[in-house]
């Protein structure tokens, strides 16, 4: 459809738009470009720009149209809605056609919205609008019908009029409920809007367990939502974590066709009858404000917070909270005149790969790393990003001089998206993946099913300063003011061969070097000191020995009296130990079987180091008088004060024990926002003693 050099042109075209300012006299080229990149991401799969620099020429282009109307095109991309439809589900007609959001980027924007909205409904200045606010979420859009109570239809947007039905996958996930008593409020046939998501930390778990096990990553969040979404064998899309959000009633009739949506009265509202129905509906993340000044502060304020927040969000969307308001605003065709979406800074942006650096791990693991002429990304600077492995490198088709597009998304690590191979111009390099280690040129090898390279050579000086690293972090010795940086010093000073020097510094030398003195050597001297004394559990997890981590080290500690114990224990002494696998069991006592091993222990022992199990590392001991010992408990719905994880562990360090179901067994059902059939059943059985969130933490705070 385009030729090289005309995806070449139209590409600087793009980029010179974006960098001025877009007059009447550009709307033909605006339109080609749009047509262009709307073809190279829809038809090709294949993005040359990023949304936001999408974002920015479309709004340009209604802002012409706006200006002035009579030069709207036919063929112009504002007179359609976009599609994300690929035919492999049925299609299926939306109730009433899935708009999109018109886009905001700053206070003015959102003040010439409100500003609008008061033309629209004919409000004085003087009086406030109250608005709904509450985040974009960065999914993948969902419309569920629920008829006489139940979950009967689940589809995408598609194209806006009609999407694919997913119904099977829907229900797959257990963030939606299949019953919803809608018919309490006289509402027969409901459609809600929501957006389906996957956790930041799950996707990050997704993501590092598909690099272990070399299959290709999801670029983000969104990616893998989608993509469960869509997933064939539905059982997986419960099983990846995808969970659906509810934000919107898109239409409600009673059994005789009558709208019920205007009888709730406004969105907040309405949003609480679906929480009380069961949804999953932002609660802590929307907020009623009086006022446009006030949907702007608490947008400032989410833009702040974004990265802490556990899902992926991309703005947040300012709606007016009356129905009788948005009844009287309406809707363009491409969205509602009562809504907008604030922008959050670009998270995407195109850069180019300079060069690729080679790193070596603490266990070996030769890690790409692709140098790129920094971006500012959400608001960071970025410049160095993983490349993860050879087969990344060849699935993506990265190469040295090659423009790519670049994503950081909140605290999900940096990631090439992918590369433009359209705007090459000959120059690029393939990526020759070393065939020796580029620190000491041992010949790399690689592992039947794994996706690594690895430097055997034990010795390798990228190794040890990495083995030393590891060991100072804070998961591990935690040597509060030891960087890395001394590290590579006082190594390249000969005074660090193995992590048992660092016990045995001579702080005299240290304090005469330049940048040091008296003060700094004495700090670390003490830092030094307190971690001799550190609990074995850390000693264990310091020692970097593959796949053995901080809970696996806490396990063994609690049966060791001391650590050269584990000498003399068979695999069979690891294994038995519940949450020890056969892995972890060959490579503790592998390293354990080793000499030298044994003589840096000893070594480091004799240097003051503690090998001895403490106090701490011995398993809990549940007192009698423990708030909740012996109680069985569970816990259901959503809790605000601290994650499930954190409870849970609270519960049984005050002595109860967790169940996962609700029977006559249990004694003690915690409930959250939201509980559903499990408190039901709890109350049936008449038992079990229901507490809250708050409740509960009185009890076990004494
Ligand atoms: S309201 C009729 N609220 O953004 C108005 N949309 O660009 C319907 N989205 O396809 C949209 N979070 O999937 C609304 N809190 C939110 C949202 C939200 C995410 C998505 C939605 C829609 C897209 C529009």
């Amino acid at each position: 459809m385009y030729t090289e050099k005309e995806i070449k042109s139209l590409f600087e075209l793009s980029k010179s738009l974006l960098s001025r300012q877009i007059l009447k006299d550009d709307l033909d080229v605006l339109i080609k470009v749009l047509h262009f990149h709307e073809w190279s991401y829809s038809i090709q799969n294949n993005p040359l720009i990023s949304d936001f620099e999408y974002d920015s020429l479309y709004k340009a282009l209604e802002k012409l149209e706006y200006d002035q109307p009579s030069i709207i095109r036919a063929d112009s991309p504002t007179q359609r809605v976009s599609s994300d439809l690929k035919n492999d589900f049925p299609t299926v007609q939306h109730i009433i056609p899935m708009l999109s959001l018109d886009n905001s980027y700053n206070a003015e924007d959102l003040n010439d919205f409100d500003r609008q909205i008061r033309k629209l409904c004919n409000i004085e200045e003087a009086e406030t609008i109250e608005y709904s606010v509450e985040p974009k979420f960065d999914g993948g859009s969902i419309a569920l019908i629920y008829e006489n109570d139940l979950l009967v239809r689940a589809a995408t947007r598609g194209n806006g009029n009609e999407g694919e039905e997913m119904t099977a996958n829907a229900k797959s996930m257990k963030s939606l409920p299949l019953r919803a008593e809608f018919s309490k409020l006289q509402i027969q046939k409901a459609e809600l809007r929501g957006e389906s998501l996957i956790r930041k930390d799950i996707f990050n778990e997704v993501n590092a367990k598909r690099e272990e096990e070399g299959l290709p990553l999801f670029a983000n969040p969104r990616n893998a939502a989608t993509g469960g979404l869509r997933m064939k064998d539905a059982n997986q899309t419960g099983e990846r974590g995808i969970e659906t959000f509810v934000f919107q009633f898109g239409y409600a009739v009673d059994a005789n066709g009558k709208d019920i949506i205007p009888e709730l009265g406004t969105h907040m509202k309405s949003l609480d009858i679906l929480t009380q129905l069961g949804f999953k509906i932002p609660q802590q993340e929307r907020k009623l404000c009086a006022g446009i000044d006030e949907a702007i502060a608490f947008c400032a304020e989410w833009q702040e917070k974004r990265d802490t927040y556990a899902y992926e969000i991309d703005g947040m969307v300012v709606k007016v909270n009356s129905f009788e308001l948005q009844e009287k605003c309406g809707f363009t065709q491409h969205h509602p005149r009562w809504a907008i979406a604030y922008k959050f800074k670009a998270k995407q942006a195109t850069s180019k790969l300079e060069k690729v650096e080679y790193q070596v791990g603490k266990i070996g693991a030769v890690t790409p790393v692709a140098k790129i002429t920094p971006v500012q990304l959400a608001g960071v600077t970025v410049s160095s990003i993983s490349l993860h492995n050879e087969d990344f490198i060849k699935s993506k088709d990265i190469r040295i001089g090659d423009s790519v597009l670049v994503e950081r998304a909140g605290d999900v690590i940096p990631y090439i998206v992918k590369s433009f191979p359209e705007l090459r111009d000959g120059t690029e390099q393939i990526i020759e993946y070393p065939k020796h280690c580029p620190v000491c040129e041992q010949v790399l090898t690689r592992i039947e099913n794994e996706a690594v390279w690895r430097c055997t050579n034990f010795l390798c000086e990228a190794q040890v300063i990495q083995r030393m690293v590891h060991h100072i972090s804070k998961d591990a010795m935690n040597i509060d003011g030891f960087g890395k940086s001394y590290i590579e010093r006082f190594h390249e000073l000969g005074w660090l061969k193995d992590i048992s020097d660092i016990y045995n510094l001579d702080y005299d030398a240290i304090s005469q070097l330049e940048g040091f003195g008296q003060k700094s050597a004495d700090n670390l001297k003490s830092a030094i000191d307190i971690a001799k004394s550190n609990p074995i559990h850390r000693l264990l997890n310091s020692l970097a020995i593959h796949h053995l981590g901080k809970k696996a080290s806490k396990v063994i500690a609690e049966k060791i009296e001391h650590v050269l114990e584990l000498k003399t224990w068979k695999i069979e002494d690891f294994t038995n130990i519940k949450d020890i696998g056969p892995v972890v069991a060959d490579n503790v006592s592998a390293y354990f079987r080793n000499e030298a091993n044994i003589k840096l222990l000893e070594r480091m022992e004799s240097y003051g180091v503690n090998l001895h199990q403490l106090e701490v590392d011995k398993p809990k001991q549940i007192k009698d008088d423990a708030p909740l010992k012996d109680k069985t408990i569970l816990f259901t719905g959503t809790l605000y004060q601290m994650n499930r994880k954190e409870a849970q562990l609270m519960a049984e360090e005050a002595g109860a024990k967790n169940i996962s179901a609700v029977s006559s067994n249990l004694d003690i059902l915690v409930v959250g926002e939201k509980a559903g059939s499990k408190l039901k059943k709890a109350e049936e059985i008449g038992t079990v003693q229901i507490l809250t969130e708050q409740e509960f933490l009185n009890i076990i705070n004494g």
